[in-house]
């Protein structure tokens, strides 16, 4: 039985992840940590911060804000606990740190859980390296009315790839308010819609000379991430220290 140690637990993913590892058979939680640890009630301790927290895992959960990672990245360095986190805003201060936590203990990062999201990043880079420098690159994400961060960062890790596929000189042009001058063929154009309840759409744009294709998409809901995660969390018990990604897991599925 994996034991877990949730953060997050009463956000919306948070939530989710709780009902989905209550219906696993291989799966139990043994401690959550939430800022409002008092608006739930559970068999198992809930904590306010990760630091007073006393149960040990095979696993720590996050699903919170990037601002708590320093925390999580000292208790599992101390406990030597495996970190899964998808939480999304990170700094590249936050990046090197996971790094650095990553030469102790197994650390899994992802933006996004979703296995097909991760095919779109795996098409859009097939199409980037595909089509020459007169498609131009835009990126269109939508979002609900209530998340914090913009652009999210799928959209972020999407342009990363394109930029690494073969794009190293491109600049990414968040929105165009007050810009008089026509765009780049590096530029990659990235746009965030913010509004009722979409769960998440990413659209990647290819805009050439009298054609366009477009690669799009859609989560219908929020089950995809917490279950990707719980795969993930699986998947994480088993490595040695290091940072693992969606790549390590789908290139593993394909062996
Ligand atoms: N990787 C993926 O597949 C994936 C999928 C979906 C979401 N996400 C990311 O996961 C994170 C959580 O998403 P969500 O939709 O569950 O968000 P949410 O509903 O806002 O929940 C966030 C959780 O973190 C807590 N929190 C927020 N700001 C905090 C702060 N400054 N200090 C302490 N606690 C804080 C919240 O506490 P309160 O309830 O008290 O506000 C809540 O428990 C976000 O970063 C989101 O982008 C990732």
């Amino acid at each position: 039985m994996i034991q877990i140690i949730l953060n997050g637990c009463n956000g919306s993913m948070g939530r989710v992840v709780s009902q989905f590892i209550a219906e696993t058979t291989d799966m139990t939680v043994v401690a959550d940590i939430d800022r409002s640890p008092n608006k739930q009630t559970n068999t198992y301790p809930v904590y306010n911060h990760i630091s007073n927290c006393k149960e040990r895992g095979d696993l720590l959960i996050d699903f919170s804000h990037h601002s708590l990672l320093p925390g999580l990245i000292q208790y599992c360095r101390t406990t030597h606990t495996p970190l899964l986190t998808a939480t999304s805003g990170f700094t590249e201060k936050d990046y090197r740190e996971l790094e650095a936590a990553s030469q102790e203990i197994p650390i899994f990062q992802s933006t996004n859980f979703s296995l097909g999201i991760n095919l779109l990043i795996a098409l859009t880079c097939y199409a980037a390296k595909s089509l020459d420098e007169n498609f131009n690159i835009e990126i269109l994400e939508k979002y609900h009315n209530k998340k914090i961060d913009a652009p999210s960062g799928t959209t972020l890790t999407i342009a990363d790839a394109v930029k690494k596929a073969n794009h190293e000189e491109a600049d990414f042009i968040y929105g165009r308010h007050g810009r008089t001058e026509v765009r780049k063929n590096t530029d990659i154009g990235i746009h965030s819609i913010r509004g009722g309840t979409y769960i998440g759409e990413h659209t990647v744009i290819f805009a050439g000379m009298d054609e366009i294709i477009e690669l799009k998409h859609v989560a219908l809901s929020k089950n995809i991430f917490a279950l990707g995660a719980l795969t993930c969390s699986r998947f994480l018990v088993h490595q040695e220290t290091g940072l693992y990604h969606m790549k390590d897991l789908l290139a593993l599925s394909k062996q």
